[in-house]
C-alpha cells in the first residue's frame, strides 16, 4: 500500500497556488496514476447537470458522458458516497470503459459543500481497493476539494 501521507503531500505542492480545476486535476490524476500500483485508468468526472462529463484524466480513452444513476460513477454521484466494487462484473449497470478493469473506486468530490463530480479509479486486478486504500484516497480528495 502506498504512503498515503506522503501522496496527500505530494498533492498539496502540486496544487499549492494554482487556481484553475483543470490543471489540478490533471496533475492530481497523473500522481494517482503513477503512485498507485495495479490500476489501469484515474481520473475524474465533472457533474454538469445531472451529467458526469469525462475531465482529467489517465489511462484508456473513457466515455464522455455518464448520467447521474448510472454505472459506478453515477451511482456514488446520486447516493453523493462512495462506491468500493470489489468486482465490477456483478455491478448492475456498469459501463464498461476499458474492459480490463475488475475493481474500482469511485468518491464524490465537492466544491463549497456541493457535488462537484468523482474521482474514479479501476484496476485490473478483483478486490484492489481495501479498506485503508478507500480512508486515504477520501482523504486525497477531501484535500482536492479544499483547491476547487
Ligand atoms: N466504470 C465506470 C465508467 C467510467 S470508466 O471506468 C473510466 C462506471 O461504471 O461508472
Amino acid at each position: 500500500m502506498p504512503d498515503y501521507g506522503f501522496l496527500s503531500q505530494q498533492l498539496n505542492a502540486l496544487c499549492d497556488g494554482v487556481n484553475e480545476p483543470i490543471s489540478l486535476l490533471a496533475n492530481a490524476s497523473a500522481l494517482l496514476y503513477n503512485t498507485l500500483e495495479n490500476v489501469n485508468w484515474a481520473g475524474f468526472y465533472l457533474l454538469r447537470g445531472q451529467t458526469l462529463l469525462l475531465g482529467p484524466f489517465q489511462g484508456k480513452p473513457a466515455c464522455v458522458c455518464i448520467e447521474a444513476g448510472k454505472g459506478v460513477c453515477g451511482t456514488a454521484i446520486a447516493r453523493g458516497k462512495t462506491m468500493r466494487v470489489d468486482d465490477v462484473h456483478t455491478f448492475p449497470g456498469h459501463i464498461a470503459c476499458d474492459e480490463a478493469s475488475r475493481s474500482e473506486l469511485v468518491i464524490p468530490l465537492r466544491k463549497d459543500g456541493a457535488l462537484y463530480g468523482v474521482l474514479d479509479i479501476d484496476s485490473p486486478l478483483p478486490a484492489r481497493f481495501s479498506e485503508q486504500d478507500q480512508a486515504g484516497l477520501e482523504k486525497f480528495a477531501r484535500i482536492l476539494d479544499s483547491y476547487l
